[in-house]
């Protein structure tokens, strides 16, 4: 099971995936094969290659970790994987399977080459993880029987398969559990030329009569990632067909992204709240993430997965030992006068 999060209040450009709006989207739109996928040049080249040749030696694929944050299409890559390797695709995810036993089930029931999706595997327990070693390293179960002086450890053989897993956050995963993947990946923002590609696709897929440059207003609104620059098309899609027979012009895809307050770099309220906080409470910071997520009121978790990213990628923020700190181009980019730090030591 992917998973929704149900208490966070919908973010537009949230790279999580929503409940409702957003799996239909993924029904819809997410591609299957390797060359349906849109950038991502380098995984998808890997993959290639990789997929060839297990297919070649009739073997099964080696285990795989794709990290990075929401919505840049972990899950995707691996139907596609499954897709392109003819294989059988079960889905679940670190904090749905609670005990050692739920794991050992859904392992023994697996069938050979089949491919084991852990989403948001970072979040395995401990226990739970020292099944998947084994599982891993020599497709075998170990379990134990009996318990205190008389127990015993029976090995049970499995099928080959292939684990792959997918995290937002790769430093919060042991070492012995990221040394048992054969590759690792991460996906990276998108360029704005793919997310005019992606989004150019989704229009072409749902019938949508729109003009290029609107294409770029949305793309250029969509923080790298595919997850937001369909929700955008999606929402700009609604806008036109109350507002304009359902044609997107520019000035339309323009008129109905104020109206969602995503600014000209699909910044929202809340990645504002974030750089005003630093800026306004902090003087700028130095100030740690956790500090900044208590003062709103946000999770730090959120403000770390799909605010910081991409507010570092975008040059606004920057990350030092001793907290963020907000840049120039953050202060002028929210209107505000811009004074230098002052070196710790020197009044
Ligand atoms: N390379 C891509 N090309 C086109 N669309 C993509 C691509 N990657 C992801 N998407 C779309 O973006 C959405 C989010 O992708 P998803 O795989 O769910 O992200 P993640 O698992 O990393 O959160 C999906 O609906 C999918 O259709
Ligand atoms: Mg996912």
């Amino acid at each position: 099971m992917a998973a929704y999060n149900q208490d966070a209040p919908a973010r537009l450009v949230s790279g999580d995936a929503q409940p409702a709006d957003d799996i239909a989207l993924d029904r819809a739109l997410r591609p299957r094969t390797l060359d349906d996928l849109i950038g991502q040049d380098k995984v998808r080249d890997n993959l290639r290659i990789l997929i060839q040749a297990a297919r070649a030696r009739g073997e099964a694929l080696d285990h795989i970790l794709i990290y990075g944050p929401p919505g840049l299409g972990k899950t995707t890559l691996s139907h596609v994987i499954a897709h392109e390797m003819g294989a059988n695709l079960r889905v679940t995810s670190g904090p749905a399977i609670e005990r050692a036993g739920d794991l050992a089930a859904i392992l023994t029931n697996l069938r050979k080459n089949d491919l084991l999706f852990i989403d948001e595997i970072h979040r395995l327990n401990r226990a739970v993880e020292e099944i998947l070693y084994p599982a891993m390293e020599d497709y075998a179960l170990d379990i134990v029987i009996g318990k205190g002086p008389g127990a015993r450890s029976v090995r049970l053989k499995l099928p080959p398969i292939t684990i792959v897993g997918a995290t937002t956050r790769l430093a919060l995963m042991t070492a012995p559990l990221r040394a048992r993947f054969g590759a690792t990946f991460r996906v990276d923002f998108y360029s704005l030329e793919a997310m005019e590609q992606i989004v150019a696709r989704a229009a072409r897929l749902m019938n949508t009569s729109i003009d290029p440059p609107a294409i770029s207003e949305i793309a250029r609104r969509a923080r790298g990632t595919p997850r937001v620059g369909l929700r955008l098309f999606k929402r700009v899609r609604d806008y036109a067909q109350v507002k304009a027979n359902g044609h997107i012009s520019p000035a339309l895809a323009v008129e109905a992204l104020q109206l969602m307050e995503v600014d000209a770099l699909g910044l929202d309220d809340l990645d504002r709240r974030v750089l005003r906080t630093i800026i306004e409470k902090f003087a700028g910071g130095p100030v740690g993430l956790e500090t900044i997520a208590a003062s709103i009121s946000e999770e730090g978790d959120t403000i770390m997965d799909v605010v910081e990213p991409y507010l570092l990628q975008l040059g606004f923020l920057d990350r030092t030992p001793r907290g963020r700190v907000a840049t120039q181009r953050a202060y002028e980019h929210l209107g505000l006068p811009y004074e230098p730090p002052r070196q710790p030591g020197l009044l």
